[in-house]
Order: structure tokens, then C-alpha cells, then sequence
């Protein structure tokens, strides 16, 4: 199935939630829906350059995972070690682009290292960008471009900071703002995802678990995106 481009969003995010309970409903350990859900990864990218859509941003881990047991949070590290070898062969032999934006300061060397070689190695892709949000939180996000906007202009006042400024100082720099968020496994929360760049989004809650969210189901989101009239605070025309 294909869409009409003018009806596409330019940029989805996805919080990719409900690997866990995908995993209990079946009697296996949490980690096994991670692996699961990190295996679906490849084929909704693929699919999303398919359609012509130029930026997809997916929330692999917030802020606030780190909270987790110990074995869930290195099991996740894992996984993206593994997809950004593995995985990130085929999906950039098909055009795609990466990027990860959060504090990745946080994460062991190896894996900080990995993440710059593959960001240089896709960065002329063109099929489509996509952002893996790893140890993101909005929240975040806004206090790093307020300090970085300052590093970058010492002599100016911070009452001299505009919305514009500001922008250009946040981790999705030169990226459209979120036009489709979408979040599976049930909830209706944005829990510090894109909180900014998340504005004037518009919000598709999936039932599904993130390891069920397949093309059919992404074709859905993309089927009720379609219907929605983005007013952006203007009147109907
Ligand atoms: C994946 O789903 C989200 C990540 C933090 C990787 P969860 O692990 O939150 O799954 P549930 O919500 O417990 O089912
Ligand atoms: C949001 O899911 C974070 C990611 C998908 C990476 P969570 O499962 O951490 O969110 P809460 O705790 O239910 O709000
Ligand atoms: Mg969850």
C-alpha cells in the first residue's frame, strides 16, 4: 500500500512501549519482548522510507529507564549495540541515515564510539533520517539548548533568547517538528519524549504491544493522520 505524499506526515516519532507486558503475557522474561521489539525495528524503517516519509525518531530509552533492574538496562544497552551492528549494515545499504540524539555521555565508550562511526558512515543517506533517542528526555533536551545556546553566545542575555534560538540549540536541529506522535502498548501519555518539537503533533495511541506493531498497524496511524485537519491555531478552511 502506498499513500498520496501530500498527505504524509514529514516526521513521526514513535515511543515504542509494551515489550514488557508483550513478554508476560507470554511467560518469558521482560528481555525477551526488548529483543523482540528491537527485531521489528528494521522492516517499519524500511517500510516508512517505502512511503516517502524523510524523518522517523523512536525513543529507545528515556531519562528515567535507568531506573530500571540493572539486567533490563544492560540487556537494552545490548540490543543497541547489537542493532547498530547488525541491523545498521542493511538498513544503511538501504539509504538510511542515523542519528541519536540524548545524553549519550552516559553510555560505556565502546558504545559511544560505535554510535559516532555509524552517524559518519550513513550521514550522506538520503532514503531517510532516522533518530534513535537514546537516554532522552525532553526535559532534557530543553536545558541542553538553553546551555549550549549561552556557550555559543557568551555576550547576549538570556532575556534575548528567542523560541527560534532555542530551536536551533535542541538536539533535533534542522529537523521538522514532530508531525505524527505515535505511542503503542496502551498507554496515552507523552512520558519526556519530544516535548517541544512535539507541539503541534498530532497524537495516535495504539493498543498494540510495540513487538505487535507491524506495516498493517502503522498503516492504520498513517490512514487516521490522513483525516486530521491541522489548524496550527488558525480557524477551519
Ligand atoms: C519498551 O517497553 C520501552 C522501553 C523502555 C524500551 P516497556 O519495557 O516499557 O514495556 P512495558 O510497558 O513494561 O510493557
Ligand atoms: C517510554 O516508555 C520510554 C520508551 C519507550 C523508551 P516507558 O514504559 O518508560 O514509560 P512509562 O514509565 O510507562 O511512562
Ligand atoms: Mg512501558
Amino acid at each position: 500500500m502506498t499513500f498520496n505524499s501530500s498527505n504524509l506526515p514529514e516526521h513521526i516519532a514513535i515511543i515504542m512501549d509494551g515489550n514488557g507486558r508483550w513478554a508476560q503475557k507470554r511467560h518469558m522474561p521482560r528481555t525477551v519482548g526488548h529483543a523482540k521489539g528491537a527485531a521489528g525495528v528494521r522492516s517499519l524503517v524500511e517500510f516508512c522510507a517505502k512511503q516517502g516519509i524523510p524523518y522517523l525518531t523512536l525513543f529507545a530509552f528515556s531519562t528515567e529507564n535507568w531506573k530500571r533492574p540493572e539486567d533490563e538496562v544492560s540487556t537494552l544497552m545490548g540490543l543497541f549495540v547489537q542493532y547498530l551492528e547488525k541491523e545498521m549494515e542493511s538498513l544503511a545499504a538501504a539509504g538510511v541515515r542515523l542519528k541519536v540524539i540524548g545524553d549519550i555521555s552516559a553510555f560505556p565508550a565502546e558504545l559511544q564510539a560505535r554510535i559516532q562511526s555509524t552517524e559518519e558512515a550513513t550521514a550522506h543517506n538520503h532514503a531517510i533520517t532516522l533518530t534513535v533517542a537514546a537516554n532522552y528526555g525532553g526535559q532534557w533536551d530543553i536545558v541542553q539548548a538553553v546551555k549550549n545556546w549561552q556557550q555559543a553566545n557568551p555576550s547576549l542575555h538570556v532575556s534575548q533568547l528567542s523560541q527560534d534560538a532555542l530551536a536551533q540549540h535542541l538536539s533535533t536541529e534542522g529537523m521538522p517538528d514532530v508531525d505524527l506522535l505515535i505511542r503503542t502498548g496502551g498507554e496515552q501519555r507523552i512520558s519526556n519524549f519530544l516535548l517541544w518539537q512535539s507541539a503541534y503533533a498530532e497524537l495516535y495511541f495504539s493498543d498494540a504491544l510495540w513487538p505487535e506493531f507491524d506495516e498493517a498497524e502503522i498503516s492504520k496511524a498513517l490512514h487516521w493522520y490522513k483525516t486530521r485537519e491541522r489548524r496550527f491555531g488558525k480557524v477551519s478552511h
